[in-house]
């Protein structure tokens, strides 16, 4: 899934991130506050990825986050769309068939009207791709859907409905996820001014020129303290935390219990789930599992790793780690070989970011909205970012 074309055009669009948190020093004052999670924006990343429509959030002002925030009002109401499914199906009616000004008496609020009107661009997208030749995979203008269609799927899985289905599926679970994860991440090294020291000390190591020398993704993607903070990151930050079920169609599952030997046998199509929390919080596992400690992922010759799951496992797990892991590396990397904190500054930084009216309340998982859910009445995690 993850390509070189992708690839520059991410870092191009990670740089401008941070760029922007440089930019914003012209501004006649010595500090100003933001949120962190919907400032990582991801929707253009995968728009232009997957489907080559362009979009321009990293160039607003204020990110424009109302994509991403109506995707999390979406989760927010989570509960209540599983009791009522048919909700959604309203929902997604709305989104595609009545007239924009229709449209407008409907969504009376921005968000939506920004999630729908981003929807009714990939629909339009499938249409004109399902209406041409298709794009050769290196061509610039390949998109998913072309890749869909010239597959072996059935006649039935190529069909205008099933392209709308599958482009809202991969907006959708391209962008909480990361930009959760990595707000998880940039807050940890905030509040651990050690784990900050050991990264940027690595950074530096890595690339002595400085961080506009930081082009080499494989460097990056290799420096294994970065690496541990992303796996601890994933790990605390449980991105994904409802049950997935799964379900064996034609064979009985056995599971034998490690510890006692007992055996099961679950019978053929019985749905069988687990949430991640109860993997990655496990004391057993993870000592101290509430504590963010990235070393851990390192020891023991990084035996760990088979228990991460954040990413889930098997057939139907994440299709995109590689591209999720990329969208961490490089804002982490960037960001924090540019910012210290308050406790933790190196030479060269062009200023520091300060965890501001933010706590654990705000980034611990204490509810499952299908993903990690704060407290309500979090407002999310916010930094000021303070020039010297
Ligand atoms: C830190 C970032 C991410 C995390 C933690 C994450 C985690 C997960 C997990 C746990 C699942 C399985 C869900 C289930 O079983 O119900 C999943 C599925 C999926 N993810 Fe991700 N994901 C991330 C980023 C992304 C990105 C960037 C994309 C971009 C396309 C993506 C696309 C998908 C898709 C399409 C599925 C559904 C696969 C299927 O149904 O077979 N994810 N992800």
């Amino acid at each position: 899934m993850w390509r070189e074309r992708g690839n520059n055009q991410l870092e191009a669009r990670v740089c401008r991130v941070c760029c922007r948190y440089e930019f914003s020093h012209s501004i006649p004052r010595l500090s100003y506050q933001c949120g962190l999670t919907d400032k990582f924006p991801y929707l253009d990343v995968s728009s232009r990825y997957f489907f080559n429509i362009p979009q321009t959030k990293v160039e607003s002002p204020d990110f424009d986050p109302d994509f991403h925030n109506a995707i999390q009002d979406g989760f927010n109401n989570v509960l209540l769309l599983n009791q009522l499914p048919w909700l959604m199906d309203i929902l997604v009616f709305l989104a595609h068939y009545p007239p924009p000004w229709l449209l407008k008496r409907f969504f009376v609020n921005s968000k939506m009207t920004k999630f729908v009107t981003v929807l009714r661009l990939l629909g339009d997208q499938a249409k004109a791709v399902i209406a041409r030749p298709p794009a050769k995979e290196e061509a610039a203008n390949h998109t998913v859907f072309d890749q869909i269609l010239s597959s072996h799927l059935p006649p039935e899985e190529k069909s205008l409905n099933r392209l709308k289905q599958d482009a809202q599926m991969l907006i959708v679970a391209s962008t909480l996820s990361t930009s959760w994860s990595i707000t998880i991440a940039a807050y940890e090294l905030l509040a651990h001014p050690r784990c900050l020291r050991l990264l940027k000390l690595e950074l530096a190591t890595a690339f002595p020129a400085g961080p506009d020398s930081m082009h080499d993704l494989a460097i990056l993607q290799h420096l294994p303290y970065l690496w541990a903070i992303i796996q601890e990151s994933l790990r605390i930050g449980i991105a994904i935390s409802h049950r997935s079920a799964r379900i064996s169609p034609l064979n009985p599952t056995t599971y034998i219990n490690p510890i006692t030997t007992a055996t099961f046998t679950i019978p053929t199509g019985t749905p069988m789930s687990m949430s991640h929390p109860l993997l990655l919080r496990d004391p057993l596992i993870f000592p101290d599992p509430k504590t963010f400690r990235p070393e851990r992922w390192l020891e023991n010759d990084r035996a760990l790793e088979k228990y991460q799951v954040a990413f889930s496992k098997g057939s139907r797990g994440c299709p995109a780690i590689n591209l999720a892991m990329v969208e961490m590396v490089l804002p982490i990397a960037h960001l924090f070989a540019r910012y210290g904190s308050k406790e933790c500054r190196a030479e060269g930084d062009v200023g520091i970011l300060e965890l501001w009216e933010t706590g654990d309340q705000d980034v611990e998982c204490v509810w499952d909205g299908g993903i990690a859910m704060a407290e309500k009445g979090s407002v999310g995690v916010r930094v000021r970012v303070v020039r010297d």
